[in-house]
């Protein structure tokens, strides 16, 4: 663990410094741009769904349940994402997780052997490491293009005869990068051609937590459609604002080989990971507002502000089509001294080797739109 602590402290260091320079001269004084912790209340239907939870009360609300969660919210689950992806999702193949972190622990626990070989494509959320290392497996990670898209030929490169999954993120954390129908597509052709050489399953882990925040009509393609042997995990810590109330769900497509198998071992590492269940009130509030979804106006105010004024400053940005980072390159120098001077003028972003990728910073942009502004005021300086 102290190796551990050693290796994930990246983020964390920046946003405790940010928030020193914050307790001595002012909130005001420095832009934190350091953590994807959406700051918004959630949207209104989540505050109605929870008072009709808490006043139902039914009987058995509050006690211990099936692993795999309240068989009503998986049913509401089940048929919503069925009626979003076209496919049939019977309430069976739905598991309720404490997030999607929760969730991610939860399948890589029911799918490696020790030293499986989880493939996940670089840049990616730095919890991923964590997590596959947890249960035993080893990280193999794949470069994705200049533009962050995969890269078919890459991926298919890096398959070994130990290669049991490959986790996917889109839209991303760090880069905002969406994947469209054809990338996705070029993947599960990459899998299914190597299933057939190898002679077993390679399941498609597909962290779709951002699934419902994109732009200018960017549309995310489900996995599910696409590849029979994939998996999703979702949350709704982003697109309900709830990252506290630790709740999201797995669904493990009715096409999948060993479906069942891996939804009893699911349902058993959520009791043995020590979670027993997804929290119950949560479960009983996000079933009655699957619809909902925080505003975007805020973040696309605030991802045109940055995206202008970074790339005013010299910096090259790909301009994201979802979730709310942005990952601008380094000009010239390297990523740890562009930080600096960056942090050096009040502007607090994340190193990208803390995601796999040198050369580049990532900026969190869900915070207030004058935050924006006030960096966008010190970046037209450098230009
Ligand atoms: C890509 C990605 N996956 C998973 C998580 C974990 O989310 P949750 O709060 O649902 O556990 C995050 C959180 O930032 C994330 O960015």
């Amino acid at each position: 663990m102290a190796e551990q602590l050693a290796r994930g402290s990246g983020i964390r260091k920046t946003w405790e410094e940010c928030a020193r320079m914050k307790a001595q001269f002012g909130e005001d004084a420095v832009c934190d741009f350091t953590l994807g912790n959406p700051i918004a209340p959630p949207p209104p239907g989540w505050s109605s769904a929870l008072r009709e939870a808490v006043a139902e009360d039914a009987p058995g609300a509050h006690r211990y349940m099936d692993n795999a969660g309240h068989g009503e919210v998986r049913r509401r689950v089940a048929s919503y994402v069925q009626a979003d992806s076209g496919i049939a999702v019977p309430a069976s193949n739905v598991l309720m997780s404490c997030g999607a972190a929760g969730g991610l622990n939860v399948v890589l626990k029911a799918l490696l052997d020790p030293g499986d070989e989880v493939i996940t494509l670089a840049p990616f959320f730095p919890e991923y490491p964590f997590y596959v290392d947890n249960h035993g497996g080893r990280l193999c990670v794949v470069e994705t293009g200049d533009d962050f898209q995969p890269d078919p030929q890459r991926l298919a490169a890096a398959i070994t005869s130990r290669t049991k999954v490959v986790l996917v993120n889109s839209p991303n954390n760090p880069t905002g990068a969406v994947y469209p129908a054809a990338a996705v597509g070029a993947i599960a052709e990459v899998l299914a051609e190597a299933e057939a050489r190898l002679g077993h399953p390679i399941y498609l882990v597909a962290d779709d937590i951002y699934r419902r925040i994109v732009y200018d009509g960017a549309t995310v393609p489900w996995a599910l459609a696409l590849y029979p042997n994939t998996i999703i995990v979702n949350s709704f810590s982003k697109d309900l604002n709830v990252a506290g109330e630790r709740i999201g769900y797995v669904v493990v497509s009715p096409r999948a080989e060993q479906a069942q198998a891996i939804l009893d071992a699911c349902a058993m590492t959520t009791r043995i990971l020590g979670f027993v269940n997804a929290p119950s009130l949560a479960q009983r509030v996000v079933s009655r507002c699957l619809e909902a979804s925080t505003e975007m106006a805020e973040y696309r105010a605030n991802r045109d502000v940055l995206c202008e004024a970074f790339a005013r400053a010299g910096f090259r940005v790909q301009k994201p089509q979802g979730a709310f980072y942005l990952f601008p390159k380094c000009p010239g120098s390297h990523e740890l001294a562009c930080c600096a001077d960056l942090r050096g003028r009040g502007i607090f972003v994340v190193p990208g080797s803390a995601f796999g990728r040198a050369g580049h910073f990532r900026v969190a942009y869900s915070v207030p739109h004058q935050t924006c502004l006030r960096a966008a005021a010190i970046l037209s300086r450098l230009a």
